[in-house]
């Protein structure tokens, strides 16, 4: 499908559920959110129809978030399920990682092939504290245990925040030495609860590639790591894996845009920025048709500002990410 300002949409971020099993200072208020009814949350099998569809528009590269993804009850079956719709091209997954040492296995059986999991610290003691309560050696045990099962590429998502995980950037480059990990650093973007933090201890991507490059050599660009999102990635010399950049607030990838969004809650977003969104939770369960649904994703692809600066903006208390799903 494309877009009125000629971009080709053909990935959708799928939200899965709203529940996570962390509280990620940046991503929600302490006493968590309040989660919808699950009679409000799109069913499986619902998801499946509304990926079909999708199939059909053009749209064949499919990434699953949440909240956390592996909560849900029953996701590898409908991760196999949608692995084997034709047409597929790409099915990958954005998760905390918690939940990985009991899953990468029957992920790896459903037809995953590639992860993308939340670090933003290395250090024990401050993961519990960023995650409030989090076990950092579970998640890590989970990201050893992607890479021997043979996930490829396996990327480390980073938030970078200054006076929190600042001294750790070059540990974080560090590990692309010893393992064939993709480390991306990402620039915190003012949405939901982030608002704060991301006043207070915003850190950009040329600060941390130069505190990379002082501590360790210049980064090369690097070839494209599998993927459809908007990092950037560079190599140190003699490094396995690769160190990325998302510059989500100071450089704008939204020429580059490829994406809609399909909430938990049935709601199709058309940008991260904008709050507007298509409704198709009751237009499927009122019966709506196939082309009626297809027309549903058009409205939303129509609804795509040009940039960020169109969107109507995220206001603080609006949906947080684990509510859109990142
Ligand atoms: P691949 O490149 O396919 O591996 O995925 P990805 O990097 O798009 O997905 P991931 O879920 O790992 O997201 C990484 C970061 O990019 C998160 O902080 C997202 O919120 C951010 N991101 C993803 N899509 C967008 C977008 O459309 N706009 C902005 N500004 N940030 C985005
Ligand atoms: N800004 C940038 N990235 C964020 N993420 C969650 N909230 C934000 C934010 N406000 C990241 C998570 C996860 C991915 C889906 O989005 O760390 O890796
Ligand atoms: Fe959960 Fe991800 Fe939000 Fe952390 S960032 S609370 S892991 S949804």
């Amino acid at each position: 499908m494309e877009d009125r300002f000629g971009r080709t949409i053909d990935y959708l971020r799928i939200s899965i559920t709203d529940r996570c099993n962390l509280r990620c200072l940046y991503c929600m208020p302490a006493g968590g959110i309040k989660v919808k009814p699950r009679d409000e949350i799109l069913r499986l099998e619902e998801l499946l129809h509304l990926a079909r569809i999708a199939l059909q528009l053009g749209i064949n590269k499919f990434r699953l978030t949440g909240g956390e993804p592996l909560l849900r009850r029953g996701v590898i079956s409908f991760i196999q399920a949608l692995a084997l719709l034709p047409g597929v091209a790409d099915l990958s997954l954005t998760t905390n990682g918690v939940l990985l040492t009991h899953l990468n296995e029957q992920l790896w059986g459903a037809g995953v092939r590639r992860l993308n999991i939340s670090l933003d610290t290395l250090d024990p003691v401050k993961y519990r504290q960023m995650t409030r309560g989090g076990e950092f050696h579970q998640v890590w045990d989970g990201i050893m245990e992607a890479l021997s099962v043979g996930f490829q590429p396996v990327k480390l998502n980073v938030v970078a925040l200054n006076q929190f995980n600042d001294r750790e950037w070059v540990q974080f480059a560090r590990l692309t030495y010893e393992y064939p990990l993709h480390v991306r650093f990402i620039e915190i973007m003012p949405v939901g609860a982030s608002w704060e933090l991301a006043g207070s201890h915003f850190a950009s991507s040329r600060q941390v590639r130069e505190r990379i490059e002082q501590a360790l050599g210049v980064l090369d660009p690097a070839e494209a790591v599998t993927g459809n999102g908007p990092a950037s990635s560079y190599r140190l010399a003699g490094a396995r894996g690769t160190i990325g950049f998302i510059g989500a607030v100071s450089s704008h990838f939204c020429d580059r845009c490829n994406r809609l969004r399909l909430t938990a809650d049935g709601k199709l977003r058309p940008c991260l920025h904008d709050q507007r969104e298509v409704e198709l939770l009751q237009a499927l369960r009122s019966g709506a048709s196939d082309a009626e649904l297809q027309d549903l994703f058009r409205t939303a692809l129509l609804m795509k500002p040009a940039n960020y600066h169109e969107a109507t903006g995220a206001p603080a208390n609006g949906r947080g990410m684990c509510q859109i799903g990142g």
